[in-house]
């Protein structure tokens, strides 16, 4: 994270509770076992219950049975945890992140072996799981940065590794633990020494639909956002080119940053992040599930019999909702979701539940002096105190909530909605106050944790270079 006036107002020092072993020494220093145990639609907006044109019906729910964001591709139904189908490499499956076959401290001759294969040097031709296979389009970066096993496996090293900062403690998973949401359950991000800065952490799974990173964007890629904690001095507190000193000095990492990349830099660092994070994505969700039957169940039952390839991908769907049911409650949630009544799609759309836009709510807009948010990028005063449109997906795992950390629980966020947020010149013209029951205000929480939550990739999180 790049400074703000405002992380830097809010700089605070804690009592160092983290283990902390100081210098580089080559590879001779083993990292502390992790001190860190604890890590959208663009233009084409879906419509939410709309029903495709009758003629086209029936071909649309089999190839893409999805009444609410646009269409999943067939081969995209596979399970997110089978590793491949028709020959593509499916996101989100562990196999990808499951580190280097073996167990402890990684070996030299470990890396080596594993460095030889060709086949972890191929670029990856890789599919996402339904749901979010709808938002294909908005992937960014890949081109650029192709994805291979063993930029994936480099990345994962990095983001698990506290040798990045400069006393060892903290590494990319102290504030976006995947036992944490890929975020973490404080209200700052706490780095180097216990330092805080005055935002929260957002999570770190589904970037691959993101261009812009941070709450207010400042990034441009991934690439660019990953380098950034590391000489962030609240964060991992080091330079770049101290901690390129320090890679260097590491064997395992030196054979692999010349075998990868044929250099050992900042920005090979930055790509072997981003492939890693590329690949962190949301297995499909219960609503994921149910909206797929819903779609089937708009077709005639007859016309379904008489095709069988209809048929079979109808059971599918069936059985598909029966394994990841919704309770009633979430089930009207989803509905008051989309509807206009709670508007929530207005923003949070797409397949990642995200417009990738920046929106005012007027979340801290009280204090004397507001974090300004999106404005400070974009110059532009009507963006004052607005922040990116978070993820939806697995929402129910990262509180707390909002750029600023301020809200607990997600009844308390759906009770900000239903105030109409809090009233300031650059309040967003979506958010006003909502005509919500008791009931509804149950129905939108239970829609968010039972309908959007799903599992998250298995990661191997040890298994560092010695
Ligand atoms: C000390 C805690 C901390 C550490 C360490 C840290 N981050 Fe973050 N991260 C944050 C906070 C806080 C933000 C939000 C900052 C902002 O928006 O201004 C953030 C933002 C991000 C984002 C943007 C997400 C989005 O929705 O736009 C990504 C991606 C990310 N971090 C990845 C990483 C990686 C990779 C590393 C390691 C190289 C790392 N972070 C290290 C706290 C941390
Ligand atoms: C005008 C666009 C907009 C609308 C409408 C909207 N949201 Fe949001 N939502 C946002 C933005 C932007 C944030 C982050 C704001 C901030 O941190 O200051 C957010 C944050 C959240 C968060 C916190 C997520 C996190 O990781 O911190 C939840 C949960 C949420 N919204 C749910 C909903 C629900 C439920 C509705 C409907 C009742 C809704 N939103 C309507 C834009 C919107």
């Amino acid at each position: 994270m790049i400074q703000t006036p405002q992380t830097l107002a809010a700089l605070v020092l804690l009592a160092a509770a983290t283990l902390v072993i100081s210098g580089c020494e080559g590879g001779k220093k083993k990292p502390s076992a992790p001190a860190n145990t604890t890590g959208g639609a663009t233009e084409e907006t879906p419509k939410a219950e709309e029903a495709p044109a009758k003629e086209e019906e029936k071909k649309e729910a089999a190839a893409a049975p999805a009444d609410t964001p646009a269409t999943t591709p067939p081969a995209a139904e596979a399970k997110a945890d089978a590793p491949k189908t028709s020959g593509k490499v499916m996101l989100g499956s562990s196999d990808l992140v499951a580190g280097i076959p073996g167990s402890g401290p990684l070996k030299v001759e470990e890396i080596k072996a594993w460095l030889e294969d060709p086949k972890n040097h191929e670029p990856l031709d890789f599919e996402l799981p339904m749901g979010l296979a709808t938002g294909a389009g908005q992937i960014k970066g890949v081109d650029k940065n192709p994805l291979t096993r063993a930029k994936i496996e480099l990345g994962r090293q990095l983001y698990f590794d506290p040798r990045l900062s400069s006393d060892f403690s903290v590494s990319c998973a102290t504030c976006h633990d995947p036992e944490e949401g890929f975020a973490k359950h404080t209200q700052f991000g706490v780095g180097l020494k216990g330092q805080t800065g005055g935002r929260n952490s957002p999570v770190s799974y589904n970037r691959i639909l993101s261009d812009k990173q941070f709450w207010d964007g400042r990034a441009g890629s991934l690439e660019e956002q990953a380098v950034g904690p590391i000489q962030n001095p609240i964060e991992m507190g080091n330079t770049h080119e101290a901690c390129m000193k320090c890679l260097e000095g590491i064997p395992g990492y030196k054979l692999q940053f010349d075998k990868i990349f044929g250099r050992m830099d900042i920005e090979a660092v930055g790509e072997a992040i981003a492939s890693f994070e590329r690949t962190l994505v949301t297995a499909p969700a219960p609503f994921d599930y149910y909206e797929r039957l819903r779609a089937f169940e708009k077709l005639d039952k007859e016309d379904i019999d008489a095709d069988p390839d209809l048929k079979a991908k109808y059971e599918e769907a069936v059985a598909g909702a029966k394994e990841h049911p919704m309770s009633e409650s979430a089930k009207r949630g989803h509905a008051l979701y989309y509807s206009e009544k709670a508007s929530c799609s207005a923003c949070h759309v797409g397949a990642n539940l995200s417009d990738e836009k920046y929106h005012n709510l007027g979340v801290g807009m009280d204090k004397e002096k507001p974090d300004i948010g999106r404005e400070e990028i974009s110059k532009d005063a009507k963006e004052k105190g607005a922040f990116k449109t978070p993820t939806i997906r697995n929402v129910a795992k990262s509180a707390p909530y909002m750029h600023d950390g301020s809200q607990k629980t997600l009844e308390e966020v759906v009770e900000w909605y239903a105030k109409g947020g809090h009233p300031n010149p650059s309040l967003d013209e979506k958010i006003k106050k909502l005509d919500l029951s008791d009931q509804d205000k149950k129905d939108l929480v239970a829609f968010m944790i039972e309908g959007c939550s799903s599992d998250f990739p298995k990661i191997e999180r040890g298994r560092l270079p010695e």
